[in-house]
């Protein structure tokens, strides 16, 4: 993994950077998708909610109460497959919410696994975090295996506590410790 002052990630097929509002329309694409995306918490109906959405991004990352936006690169076409967000929350500012979309014609390559391990070498060793969680509905089935290969621990499960898409749904939060990893 290879950073520098921009954050910049890099790995054996993959390159991570901030999102900038001219990748909307390659984020619209697959973020329109509202069968691959039934579990998130809002689908854009248009490229203006997806500018909307990137407008209210944190501009640097780490900013306490924020959320941080990177964009995943596949490097042998440099297309934009997908998209990381990080949130970062807690006293001290020690404690980071990841959530990860990728484009469905870029699953099951192993490349959403790859990106997050990446990021969580970033939060743990470059950004001295203490723990980093995922919130998932339990219908989730292929993030909940993402979480579970890279090691996250399941430590709740909380009844129709979301209010998404016009119902009420359960949640899941996964954790990693920086001891853990
Ligand atoms: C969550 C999400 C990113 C996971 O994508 P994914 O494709 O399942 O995960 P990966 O990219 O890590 O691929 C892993 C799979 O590829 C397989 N694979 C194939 N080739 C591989 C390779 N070369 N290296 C590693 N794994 C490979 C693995 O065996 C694994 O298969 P399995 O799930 O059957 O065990 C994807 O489902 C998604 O975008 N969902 C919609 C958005 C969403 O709900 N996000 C969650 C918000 S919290």
């Amino acid at each position: 993994m290879e950073t520098n002052n921009a954050m910049k990630l890099e790995t054996e097929r993959l390159r991570m950077r901030p999102v900038t509002i001219e990748d909307k329309s390659a984020i619209f694409e697959y973020r329109s998708d509202s069968e691959t995306n039934k579990y998130q918490g809002s689908i854009p109906n248009s490229l203006s909610d997806v500018e909307a959405f990137i407008n209210k991004l944190a501009k640097h990352i780490n900013e306490p109460s924020s959320w941080f936006q990177l964009v995943i690169i596949e490097r042998a076409s440099e297309e934009i497959i997908g998209d990381l967000g990080i949130h970062f929350f807690g006293s001290e500012n020690k404690q980071t919410e990841i959530g990860c979309t990728l484009n469905k014609i870029y699953h099951h390559r192993g490349y959403a696994t790859e990106a997050v391990r990446s990021v969580i070498d970033y939060l743990f060793h470059d950004l001295n975090k203490h723990r980093i969680i995922a919130s998932i509905d339990p219908a989730n089935e292929s993030s909940i295996k993402l979480v579970e290969r890279l090691g996250f621990r399941k430590e709740a499960h909380f009844v129709k506590s979301l209010f998404i898409n016009g119902q009420w749904v359960d949640d899941i939060v996964y954790a990693l410790l920086k001891d853990d990893w």
